[in-house]
């Protein structure tokens, strides 16, 4: 098998509040270590401290602890800061990512952990992935996801409509893409093609 090229890369994998796809984004920090990835985990201030029908906050911490295998968690802004000024990390994705952080990360708005970890390692022009999860994917936050698909050292996991026929508005990334959308972002490049044809629910 030839050797990914995020062997030895550490990544900072954010996770945002969309707690019924923060299984699927779990499971690819299992696959990026298997690639020899290092993971630095981050999560949003809702992650941190929401209890909802898809577990509690307890028991999201413990899954990513032991998906990450990293021993702590970046839960506060104070902790996310340093992420760009020491240079923690080579490589970030946010997965999943909320239209509530997407449409703060699209206007400058920086108020969670998560929010703070882009816009430190973007400071570095490090190259930032982003896995989208909304049900507002194509009104109010179409405007902000079309801004980022714009702008410098982003790039996007591939994303689709998840149900048209009941959430005709929701899009939602395909989180096995995602080692595949980190190698080719490392590289500078966006995977293609961005917009999948996904079956609906
Ligand atoms: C059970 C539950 C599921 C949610 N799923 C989503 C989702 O899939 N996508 C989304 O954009 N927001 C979702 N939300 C709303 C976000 O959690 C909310 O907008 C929050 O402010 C996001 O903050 P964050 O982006 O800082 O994590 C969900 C909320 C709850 C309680």
């Amino acid at each position: 098998m030839v050797p990914s090229i995020l062997n030895g890369k550490t990544v900072a994998f954010a996770l945002s509040g969309s707690f019924c796809t923060l299984a699927a984004a779990v499971a690819q920090m299992r696959v990026l270590r298997e690639l020899g990835a290092k993971i630095l985990p981050v999560i949003s201030h809702h992650v941190r401290d929401m209890d909802s029908r898809f577990g509690t906050a307890e028991y999201w911490r413990r899954q990513i602890l032991e998906a990450s295998g990293a021993e702590k968690i970046i839960d506060n802004i104070p902790d996310a800061e340093p992420i760009g000024p020491k240079h923690l990390c080579d490589i970030m994705i946010i997965a999943p990512c909320t239209g509530n952080s997407i449409s703060k990360l699209a206007n400058g708005v920086i108020d969670t952990p998560v929010l703070l970890a882009a816009k430190s390692h973007l400071r570095n022009a490090g190259p930032l992935v982003i896995a989208v999860a909304t049900n507002d994917g194509l009104s109010a936050n179409a405007r902000n996801i079309g801004k980022l698909l714009n702008d410098k050292h982003i790039y996007f996991v591939p994303f689709g409509q998840d149900n048209p026929s009941g959430k005709p508005n929701s899009l939602v990334a395909q989180m096995d893409q995602i080692p595949h959308t980190l190698e080719l972002a490392w590289q500078g490049q966006q995977i293609q093609p961005i917009l999948t044809c996904q079956a609906p629910a």
